[in-house]
């Protein structure tokens, strides 16, 4: 089949659908952060820091078109993999792309829970809340998460009740 890839936000539970919906459909799953993390040997921030988020950039569209064109995998890109416009025709051409969406105070609490360092939420204005950089860099890259064949707010819903969605929905389409 067609892999199935996660876009979204920070925050917005790609990586943990992501291994829900691989278990359920037995297929693997590829956390693009993770294959950048482990083939630079360096967590995300440090490339930031050190190199720039060109470079990260670059490596993040390395990762999409290689494991993007792959057939059976659950992908779950980095929340910026869509800034690109060939990172998301790439994604078009070979992938089923599902959007998760959550509201803002959700993705606060999701990422002040987890220990990673974003840099794009740590890149703030003199005074600017993290709430006010999430709403700022969400309106920016709405229009790249509403490029999606299903588009799912996770904000409410536990993980399960949301890979239910998911497959009733691709039971849909394989039946159309
Ligand atoms: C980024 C999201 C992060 C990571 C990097 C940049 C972004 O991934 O790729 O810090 O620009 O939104 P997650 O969405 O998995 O947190």
């Amino acid at each position: 089949m067609r892999s199935l890839i996660l876009i979204g936000f920070m925050g917005t539970g790609k990586s943990t659908l992501g291994r829900v919906l691989a278990e359920r459909l037995h297929l693997e799953q590829v956390d693009l952060d993770e294959v950048v993390v482990q083939e630079q040997n360096m967590p995300i921030s440090d490339i930031f820091a050190r190199y720039g988020e060109e470079r990260f950039r670059e490596l993040e569209h390395d990762v999409v078109r290689r494991y993007a064109a792959q057939p059976n995998l659950i992908i779950s890109p980095g929340g910026g993999a869509v800034l690109r416009e060939e990172n998301r025709k790439v994604m078009r051409e070979y992938c089923t792309v599902i959007s998760l969406l959550a509201r803002p105070e959700v993705i606060l609490e999701r990422v002040n829970r987890d220990e990673t360092v974003r840099p794009v939420l740590e890149n703030r204005k003199p005074g600017q809340s993290k709430l006010e950089r999430i709403e700022e860099v969400l309106a920016q890259r709405m229009p790249c998460y509403q490029e999606a064949d299903f588009i799912l707010d996770t904000s409410d819903a536990p993980v399960e009740l949301l890979a239910e969605q998911v497959l009733a929905w691709l039971n849909q389409q394989a039946g159309e």
